[in-house]
């Protein structure tokens, strides 16, 4: 079944461990957290300090998935790491072919997944070259830095071509989307070929988080 990860982006941050406990509490599968420098994207989140507190607010089981939208990943990754996530994702737009293949295979060899992202703007062709490499491909189906922003079908495009590379390569990365995701456009992600679905507002604010992870399933 498509796994749900809320997005702790969309959380009240003067109780963060409570918030994330209630995520899981709620049936979410993995917690998604976002990390913004102010430099690729135009907000700044929270860091490592963060995730290691939200480490020790779920215990050691859980799945936290890092979706880095900072500028250096090679630079910062490690202490993702130490802060205990089990996932780090960073995006293809940043670099070169050498940068991009390296910094995953350090990312793998520090002992957690390793995940790319890909913008709205960015064709499918540009995470061509690395599909054989990763554990997550995060299609984004918003323009990273912000939550609460709408959902661009548009990207559902990319989902269906990387679901039919993986079936004709038999390679097993997690496909993700995130960004402007609910109940009304969940079913449309799945059926695309997403395996993820990343949600912000549409669990943390709702009424009833229980109810509309459920209903996203
Ligand atoms: C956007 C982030 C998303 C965002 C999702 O830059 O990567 O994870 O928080 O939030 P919603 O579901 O509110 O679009
Ligand atoms: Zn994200």
């Amino acid at each position: 079944m498509t796994m749900i990860a809320p997005s702790l982006l969309a959380a009240d941050f003067s109780r963060i461990g409570e918030e994330a406990r209630r995520a899981f509490d709620s049936g979410a599968d993995w917690l998604h957290l976002d990390i913004m420098d102010g430099h690729f994207v135009d907000n700044i989140s929270f860091g490592p300090e963060i995730c290691a507190a939200v480490r020790k607010a779920v215990g050691p089981d859980r799945f936290l998935d890092a979706h880095l939208m900072i500028e250096r990943p090679d630079h910062y990754f490690d202490r993702f790491v130490k802060a205990g996530v089990n996932l780090i994702c960073f995006h293809v737009e940043l670099g070169d072919h050498h940068y991009i293949r390296d910094t995953l295979r350090r990312i793998r060899k520090a002992g957690v997944k390793n995940g790319l992202a890909v913008n709205p703007a960015t064709p499918f062709d540009a995470v061509v070259p690395y599909l054989g490499e990763i554990d997550l491909l995060l299609v984004m189906s918003v323009v990273p830095g912000f939550g609460g922003q709408s959902f661009m079908p548009s990207v559902l495009d990319k989902v269906e071509k990387a679901a039919e590379w993986r079936t004709e390569h038999q390679a097993e990365f997690l496909i993700q989307m995130d960004g402007g995701i609910g109940k009304n456009n969940a079913a449309q992600c799945a059926l695309a070929g997403a395996d993820v679905l990343v949600a912000g507002s549409s669990t943390f604010k709702a009424p009833d988080m229980a109810r509309a992870i459920a209903e996203m399933k």
